[in-house]
Formats: C-alpha cells, sequence, structure tokens
C-alpha cells in the first residue's frame, strides 16, 4: 500500500515489459481503457499499470492482475461525483488537464526508474500527457474511445463554428439540410454537440493536436464499420492507428461500472417474450429535461410494449431521481416495466427478450447494440452523439433518429418502425448482417484481429 493509499502489487518478471495506462474518469471512458487493459495482458503479456485520479476512481479489488496507481487530481475544494454530475463535464477535463500534470508526471518518473517500461497508453482527452510523455522520453499511444466518423467530423469545428452551424435553428436553411462540407451531416447535428461551442472547439482542437503528436491512435471499432472514415483520419493524421474493437468481445470480465448494477432485472427480462422489450438508457452524463423525461414516461406507458428504462440518479435535471414520474404512474405501469438506477447493459443488449435499444448513441452503447444486432431508436444529447445518431440512421441504417427531439408523436412512431413494422425487419436484416461483419474481424485473420496483432508487435518494438 503506497502512502496515498493506492494498491502496488509485486514487481513484474524482469523479462516483462511493463504498459502505463490512463483513464480518463468517465465511465463512457474508463470502460474501453480497461477492457484494452485486459487485452493487451492476455494477449500481450504486459504488466499492466492503471494510474487513476481520485475522482471516480476504479475498483482495484475486480483486477487483481493489475497494479493500481492512484493520483492526487487537485479536486480538494469540492466533491463532484458522476450521479450528480449535470454540469460542465469540459471544465472538468480542462481542470484535470492543469491538475494532474506533476502527479501523473512524478508517478511515470518513478514507475520508469522501477521497471521496464515500454509506453503510456492515455485517454485522448488528458492532452497534456504528450509533454510528459515527451519528457521522460516514453512513448505515448492514445486511446480514442469515441467513433473514427466523429473525429473526422470534428476535424471541421473550427470552420463549422465560423460558418455558424452550432447556433443554428429551425429557420437555418442548412438545418435540416446536408452540409455542404460534410454531406452526411446536418446543421442540427452540428447545433447538438454543444451549449458552449467555443469552450468546446478549442478543447477537440487541442487535445487533436496532441494525438497528431502521439505515436499512434487506438480506436474501438472495427475497420469494415467506418472504413472511408479510417481513410480520412489516416491521411489527417499520418501515424500508426490501430482498430482492434470492439473491446468487450475478447472476453467476458469484470465489470467496471461505477455505480451498482441492479442484476436483478435478469430474471424480470427472463419473463418477457423473445424481442418484446423496449431498452432504454441515455448513458452515463447526458442529462434530460423534466418535460423530456415526462414524455419518455407517457410514450413507455402507452405503447403497450414491455420496458427495461434506465433512470440514472441525475438523469433529470433538477431531479434526484424518480420524483418528476406522472403520479400514479408506477401503479399503472406494473409489471409491464421496470425502472433501474444502473444495470448490466451488455448483458441486457444481449437478452432474447431486448427488441430495441432507446439510446443516446454513446459510443459505447452504439457498439454494444451493433455486437448484439439490436436496432436503435436514437435520442442523442451531446458530443459525438448526434453524430453517431445520423450515421446509425442514415448511413448504416441500423435504427431510427428522433429528429424532432422528444415529441411523443415521433418517438411512438420509431419505436413501433423498429419493432412492428416490415420496415424492422430490414433493419434488423442489416444490424446483423454488421454483427456477422464484426464477428468475423475478431476471428483469425479478420481485420481486429490482425490490428491487435499490430498493436502488439508495435509496442514490444519500443
Ligand atoms: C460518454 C459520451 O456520452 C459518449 O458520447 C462518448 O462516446 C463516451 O463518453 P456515456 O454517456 O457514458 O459516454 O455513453 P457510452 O459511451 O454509451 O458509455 C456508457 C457505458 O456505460 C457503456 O459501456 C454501457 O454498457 C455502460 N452502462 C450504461 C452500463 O453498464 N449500465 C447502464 O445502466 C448504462
Amino acid at each position: 500500500m503506497n502512502s496515498d493509499g493506492s494498491l502496488r502489487s509485486t514487481q513484474p518478471p524482469a523479462t516483462r515489459r511493463s504498459i502505463i495506462l490512463f483513464p480518463l474518469p468517465f465511465q463512457g471512458h474508463i470502460n474501453p481503457m480497461l477492457q484494452l487493459a485486459n487485452i493487451l495482458h492476455t494477449h500481450g503479456d504486459f504488466h499492466i499499470i492503471i494510474i487513476h485520479t481520485q475522482f471516480n476512481s476504479p475498483n482495484p479489488s475486480k483486477y487483481p492482475q493489475f497494479t493500481f496507481q492512484s493520483i492526487k487530481d487537485g479536486n480538494t475544494e469540492y466533491q463532484y461525483n458522476i450521479t450528480t454530475l449535470t454540469d460542465d463535464p469540459i471544465y472538468i477535463f480542462n481542470y484535470l488537464n492543469e491538475n494532474c500534470v506533476d502527479t501523473f508526471k512524478d508517478c511515470v518518473a518513478g514507475l520508469i526508474q522501477q521497471e521496464p517500461v515500454a509506453c503510456m497508453i492515455t485517454d485522448a482527452a488528458f492532452f497534456f500527457t504528450q509533454a510528459v510523455a515527451d519528457e521522460l522520453k516514453l512513448p505515448r499511444l492514445v486511446l480514442r474511445p469515441s467513433s473514427v466518423l466523429c473525429a473526422v467530423v470534428y476535424c471541421n469545428l473550427t470552420l463549422f463554428y465560423e460558418k455558424g452551424y452550432f447556433n443554428c435553428t429551425n429557420k437555418d436553411p442548412f438545418y435540416d439540410a446536408p452540409l455542404p462540407e460534410y454531406p452526411i451531416i446536418k446543421g442540427k447535428d452540428i447545433s447538438k454537440i454543444s451549449t458552449k461551442p467555443l469552450g468546446h472547439k478549442d478543447f477537440a482542437n487541442k487535445m487533436f493536436e496532441y494525438m497528431k503528436q502521439s505515436s499512434g491512435i487506438i480506436w474501438n471499432t472495427f475497420k469494415e464499420l467506418e472504413q472511408p472514415e479510417l481513410e480520412t483520419i489516416s491521411h489527417n493524421f499520418p501515424i500508426p492507428h490501430f482498430t482492434l474493437g470492439p473491446f468487450h468481445k475478447y472476453f467476458s470480465g469484470s465489470s467496471s461500472s461505477l455505480i451498482d448494477e441492479d442484476r436483478t432485472i435478469m430474471s424480470w427480462l427472463d419473463t418477457q417474450p423473445p424481442k418484446s422489450t423496449i431498452y432504454v438508457s441515455f448513458g452515463s452524463v447526458a442529462c434530460i429535461t423534466e418535460s423530456e423525461f415526462q414524455q419518455v414516461a407517457n410514450v413507455l406507458e402507452n405503447i403497450g410494449l414491455p420496458f427495461l428504462w434506465v433512470v440514472r440518479p441525475g438523469l433529470v435535471t433538477g431531479s434526484k431521481w424518480l420524483e418528476s414520474l406522472p403520479e400514479t404512474w408506477l401503479e399503472r405501469v406494473g409489471e409491464k416495466g421496470r425502472i433501474v438506477k444502473w444495470c448490466c447493459q451488455k448483458e441486457v443488449l444481449a437478452h432474447r427478450a431486448t427488441g430495441c435499444f432507446w439510446t443516446h448513441n454513446g459510443w459505447n452503447s452504439t457498439m454494444e447494440s451493433i455486437c448484439e444486432g439490436v436496432p436503435m431508436v436514437c435520442s442523442p444529447c451531446s458530443y459525438d452523439q448526434p453524430l453517431n445518431a445520423r450515421y446509425v440512421s442514415d448511413v448504416w441504417k441500423i435504427g431510427v433518429l428522433l429528429e424532432d427531439g422528444f415529441e411523443k408523436e415521433g418517438i411512438e412512431k420509431a419505436i413501433k418502425k423498429v419493432m412492428v413494422d416490415k420496415e424492422g425487419d430490414e433493419i434488423r436484416e442489416r444490424i446483423n448482417a454488421l454483427k456477422e461483419k464484426l464477428n468475423l474481424s475478431l476471428k483469425e485473420g479478420g481485420s481486429s484481429h490482425k490490428s491487435l496483432k499490430n498493436l502488439v508487435d508495435y509496442i514490444s518494438s519500443f
């Protein structure tokens, strides 16, 4: 045990090399980083050291095979918590980038004196780590846990900002039309990315500038899904790119959930007919308004299909949990539906009863849905989500995007389209075909399998 309470495992064997991983402390970033750690530990036989902030610290006892090092993140004057975080993640990203510099550098410097470290792999949003890597002469690889398509679109954020797309409204001609610079995307998709576009664009530009200086980028995607976007990003960022996703398919490892998973739900799901149930979740950071929440409740009550709804404490702006539900809603719904605070999402998506996923299209959720061949109804909130959702709906055609937000008729139509209508069968066929491609990519000789081998060889060459 270290003086600050973090765990230290025994020294690795002398011949075994170590990799330092540093996840951004948010659920959608911790999950893929710990999955990647497991992959490199199992397939590369590297010793894994996870450096983590005190804020949203992962649980080391779930990963006895790794060494965990906690660093101070400067968060002494106030306590922020993932379940009450309703504010501005970009502010927290910047805060961590400023406040972790010294503690991270000291920690890495100490480690490289003790054992042979091959490289560090840090979340792309921790852009400050590039300067640390350069100073300590340690290669830095980047994990970008979002889509490649998002990175390609984000390369144009300054232009989009200057053109006024962030502030566009339905009165602007480009609001609901393909953008001349990127015709897959509409103005309204860009307008949803952030309510604070200047800060968002500046942060993204800085993150990409330092990604370009890294020794390579690891993506949680597979080549067949984003081939054109991969070609573009490889051209824009001429460094090695590794697409070995989806990470969670390599093993059924332990969960890195920051919130306790309600597992009782699985026995309720077991009692539902095949492909009958709507699974609803908007991820770990997105927030919705009280009236949007009530709209979801009304639709789920009226649609006549079983549902499982994840209402994370803090999901509804200004509410602790379920206070905004319409009166007697729970009694009226009865056994037809369940609300939980958090669940084992991957298992729910893999369950035979799950028929569609009403999602915010965070990248992990999108990939997990493709993995299980579950069609999506898309309610993107912000960041990369509107872009992922546009591809799900218009490019891959494996879901329906709620173009008018939380509008009752539109939602009911979309759910019926994927669950009941003939069009739903076609959507299901397309997502199952993608799932097949994904499974092939993970097999010996497949694109993700090869990319993992390339990554292991690359790290071993340092
Ligand atoms: C955030 C951003 O919202 C997202 O757009 C970006 O791509 C990554 O960071 P988040 O909102 O958490 O992510 O969404 P998502 O990327 O989908 O990750 C959520 C993770 O939590 C998934 O791995 C999902 O399986 C897990 N989850 C979600 C649970 O385990 N249980 C739940 O009840 C809900």
